[in-house]
């Protein structure tokens, strides 16, 4: 009898460390598992924060370009009317010895206000207004803003239009689907690079190309050229390897290409110089 129950109470003692042998195994399960979740938890919140954090810095940066943009706007007022006087006092002084200086503050503010310009592109998305746009005539109007610095540097200039088809068809006119404004500023950004790099005395080429519905073109200088390694950072934003770049110009010059589903394109080689090819289609009507 008593072995009967001292076999039942070994039983029962066996099966007793059996189940608590197998919670244990389940105990550090769970707890393997509470450890993983643990983790997992830790990973989510790291990355929420992450994301306030990254949120929080767009928001700033939102009304950062908010208020450059405000800035920009309110500085390129009275310098658009300072423009407008030197330009005035360009054409006074034509003869005299002071023309000169009167070039030279001109041009510097052409290019104060086109860096303000190239800013208030950057800071703020600009829906562009589009028309059937003449490029010929676009060319014309960057290259007469930018006349005085030519001039003063005695950059040599020429423009070939023996391949513009639109030149028997309309009267020289060949048209494009675009925003003036944004495509003069995609003119002045590449022009001002190809005048930057022309030594003086130097010479800046441009062809205008039209064939088959598609426009080309082309800038050319025979300046400094861009290094191999930097031309796939030229159109990066703030890449530059002037002392007082701003390297927005070809970034905002690839933006607005791209809202008029054209290309640019660039081919240059240090010291022999650059070319720089801005590629449309034609602008037909519907
Ligand atoms: N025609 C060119 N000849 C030589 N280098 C050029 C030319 N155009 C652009 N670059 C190079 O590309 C860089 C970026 O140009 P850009 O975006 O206009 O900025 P930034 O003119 O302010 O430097 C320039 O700093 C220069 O190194
Ligand atoms: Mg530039």
């Amino acid at each position: 009898m008593e072995t009967k129950e001292a076999t039942r109470l070994n039983e029962a003692f066996l099966s007793f460390t059996l189940a608590s042998k197998s919670l244990e195994a389940y105990y550090d399960k769970l707890h393997e598992r509470v450890k993983h979740l643990t983790e997992e938890l830790r990973i989510k919140n790291n990355q929420i924060e992450e994301l306030e954090r990254h949120e929080e810095r767009n928001k700033r940066l939102i009304a950062m370009g908010e208020m450059a943009a405000k800035i920009v706007h309110e500085i390129r007022s009275p310098l658009c009317s300072i423009e407008l006087y030197a330009g005035m006092l360009v054409n006074d002084l034509q003869g005299s010895r002071h023309v000169e200086l009167a070039k030279g503050i001109s041009s510097g503010i052409k290019s104060l206000n086109n860096i303000l310009t190239n800013m208030l592109l950057f800071a703020k998305s600009h829906k562009p207004a589009f028309g059937a746009i003449d490029i010929n005539r676009v060319v014309d109007d960057s290259l007469h803003m930018l006349m005085p610095m030519i001039e003063s540097r005695k950059i040599r200039l020429s423009k070939d239009v023996s391949c513009w088809q639109g030149a028997q068809k309309s009267g020289g006119s060949v048209y494009v689907s675009g925003d003036s404004e944004l495509l003069k500023q995609v003119f002045l950004n590449i022009l001002l690079n190809a005048v930057d790099a022309t030594p003086e005395g130097g010479e800046i080429r441009i062809n205008l190309k039209s064939q088959n519905g598609r426009i080309g073109v082309e800038i050319i200088d025979q300046g400094e050229g861009i290094r191999q390694e930097d031309i796939e950072r030229i159109f990066d934003p703030f890449f530059s390897t002037k002392a007082r770049g701003t390297g927005l110009g070809l970034a905002i010059a690839s933006k607005i290409m791209q809202v008029h589903g054209g290309s640019i394109m660039v081919q240059s080689e240090a010291e022999k110089g650059s070319c720089f090819r801005l590629c449309f289609s034609e602008w037909r009507q519907a």
